[in-house]
């Protein structure tokens, strides 16, 4: 069985204020007893007080980035070690907004995954496709070449340690999801890729589904074969709407 996950990507919203109020609704209401994963990733400013306010519950810390560099004259950046100083088990990698607004190259996004990993953290490797890219038929190379970054730096026990999360780029933030079968196809092929790695890789690891992911579409998404759950943005902003998301994960397998 694939472990289930439910991931919220807060990307540069909240306030101390504001990440209270959501973490006691979200603790509140959460259902402690379900076998999925959840998570939030934050913004590296509210690591501490957030981990503070979910020690003790199901919910892992997760950061929005790292540095590929382990220490140093890098201003700016956070690493690594610090995520996991913080309280991270999770970091995202290769988000397309990292990609695209901050020149985040598929060789750039290797190197985090791999600090991720040296570093006991579970690197959650996004890919994804523009809609230009798609609607010129080259989705499935565009994604390859995201994930071969990774698979040609990494052995399988090293990639059976993280998550994928594919997220179309015309689908995030946009209120445009893709469409169930079309997220599944993607989905497949993601794993077929792994497999040509190893088998057992392939069958084991968690790929989710992200972009505009809502509490009224996640059940019929996350029903697909190839698809253990979600990354949300801005659904995972508010307690109910994201509970509603996470409690979807129940039709999965
Ligand atoms: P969205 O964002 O759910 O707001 O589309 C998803 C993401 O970027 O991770």
């Amino acid at each position: 069985m694939r472990k289930q996950w439910v991931l919220g990507n807060w990307k540069m919203n909240g306030s101390r204020e504001s990440n209270s109020h959501l973490i006691s609704g979200l603790l509140a209401g959460l259902n402690a007893e379900s076998s999925s994963g959840i998570g939030v990733c934050v913004p590296s400013v509210y690591l501490i007080e957030v981990g503070d306010k979910l020690a003790g519950s199901t919910v892992a810390l997760g950061a929005q980035t790292i540095s590929e560099h382990d220490e140093g004259a890098y201003t700016g950046e956070i690493s690594a070690k610090m995520a996991v100083d913080c309280g991270c088990s999770l970091v995202l990698v290769g988000h397309s907004e990292r990609r695209s607004l901050y020149g985040e190259t598929s060789e750039i996004v290797a190197k985090k995954f791999k600090q991720a990993l040296s570093n006991e953290l579970t690197p959650v490797l996004c890919v994804g496709e523009t809609l230009e890219q798609r609607e010129s038929g080259i989705t499935n190379e565009v994604i390859g070449e995201q994930l071969d970054a990774v698979i040609e730096c990494c052995n399988s026990d090293e990639l059976g340690r993280s998550i994928i999360a594919y997220e179309p780029v015309w689908a995030i933030g946009t209120g445009k999801t893709a469409s169930a079968e079309q997220a599944q196809e993607v989905h497949a092929f993601i794993r077929n890729k792994l497999a040509q790695k190893s088998n057992a890789l392939a069958e084991k690891i968690s790929i989710l589904y992200g972009g505009s992911v809502k509490a009224d579409n996640a059940k019929e998404i996350f029903s697909m074969s190839d698809i253990d759950g979600g990354l949300v943005g801005g659904a995972s902003l508010g307690a109910e709407s994201f509970l509603a998301i996470y409690n979807s994960t129940d039709v999965i397998g």
